[in-house]
């Protein structure tokens, strides 16, 4: 990653300077419901994030439904087969189309006042609506959002504004390629509710330089001493031999992607398991895991779900008094190690760039596309 940043920005805070000499982010942007704000609207709403395993709406009729930043979507497999992404949100006054995630539906109703749409987003039916002057029912469509189906997971953002998919996700299947993920199958999902900022969650994922203190288990399965991070434009790999004392995990090589802004790939000899932060308030964030395993390697998953356990209670906790002294009022941004945290600093450049870039007004449409 370059040196330069697009974005200038008159407050110090924002400025992007070089990894050695760096610190980290400001805890102002930790705290409150103004830049919660703008990490939904600048940062997380036109950020493309994994959502779905493809394989949860894969028939007709199958139905997924998410929160991207403020945004309620709908994923849908519609009948001639296309998936659809739509806003959740009903075109009359607001209603949810769907509440849950669900199988076989033959049209959308909303919950309000039943108003029925296909598959495809058009209105199909509104009761009650036959004295309304000029009312155009077959004008009248859910709001669609983009999305992309990636070795068998599904991604979407809910409006433009930064990179397209294809730019965010530029050099990651070849390093993903002897993985095979498109030939694993999900298994499993789990939420995790942690009392955090989501970016610190997610700061906490970008280095393993906290290894050693916070997961004495895992750091007898993954070497430390040769643990590294590659950067790209919109994404960090850190990546460390694999040797597994338990006999739990094939030797290799352990993967760890993060791709801006809330997507984490965890890459392991048979398994993949996906994560996505969301943002549940300015000290909440909720983490989304999806498990996927190769074909004979579904066996490990209890003893690898117990382990994925044990890893995210210690992130949890560690994350939750990081918060509490981001919190303090008593605590100014340190410095960052080189050797270390370099997949921190260029994520929270890319924070930097997109606040400098919101407060100063800059248009979504404008970003970076
Ligand atoms: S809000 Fe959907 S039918 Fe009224
Ligand atoms: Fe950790």
């Amino acid at each position: 990653m370059s040196d330069e940043f697009p974005a200038k920005s008159a407050d110090p805070r924002l400025q992007s300077v070089r990894l050695d000499e760096a610190s980290a982010l400001s805890p102002d942007f930790y705290a409150g419901d103004h830049w919660l704000g703008v990490d939904q609207a600048a940062v997380l709403e036109p950020g493309w994030q994994i959502l779905c395993p493809a394989s949860d709406v894969a028939q007709p009729g199958d139905h997924v439904v998410r929160d991207i930043g403020r945004v309620p979507v709908l994923i849908v497999h519609a009948a001639d087969g296309a998936l659809n992404g739509f806003v959740n949100v009903c075109r009359h006054r607001a209603g949810p189309l769907a509440l849950c995630d669900g199988k076989g539906a033959k049209r959308l109703r909303c919950a309000y006042h039943g108003w029925t749409y296909d598959l495809d987003g058009q209105l199909r039916t509104a009761p009650e609506m036959q004295d309304a002057q000029s009312f155009d029912r077959d004008g009248i469509a859910l709001a669609r959002i983009e999305l992309q189906t990636w070795n068998g997971m599904t991604f979407a953002r809910a409006r433009a504004g930064g990179p397209d998919f294809a730019t965010v996700m530029a050099g990651i299947d070849a390093l993903a390629a002897p993985y095979d993920l498109a030939g694993m199958h999900h298994h499993h999902r789990r939420i995790y509710k942690v009392a955090a900022n989501w970016k610190t969650y997610v700061d906490n994922f970008l280095e393993g330089y906290h290894l050693p203190f916070v997961h004495p288990g895992l750091s007898g399965v993954v070497s430390y001493p040769q643990y590294r991070t590659e950067l790209a434009p919109f994404w960090s790999l850190q990546r460390a031999p694999v040797s597994d004392p338990n006999g739990l995990y094939a030797d290799g090589e352990a993967l760890y992607f993060f791709i801006y802004p809330n997507t984490m790939l965890n890459i392991l000899p048979g398994r993949v398991q996906t994560n996505r932060v969301v943002a549940d308030g300015p000290s909440h964030c909720r983490v989304e895991f999806d498990f996927y395993y190769a074909p004979g390697f579904e066996s490990m998953a209890e003893a690898d779900d117990a382990f994925s356990d044990e890893i995210q209670g210690e992130d949890r906790l560690i994350c939750e008094r990081v918060q509490q002294g981001l919190n303090s009022g008593a605590y100014r941004p340190g410095r960052l190690s080189p050797s270390q945290e370099a997949g921190v600093w260029h994520w929270q450049n890319l924070l930097r760039e997109a606040y400098a870039r919101a407060e100063g007004g800059t248009t979504h449409g404008d970003a970076n596309n």
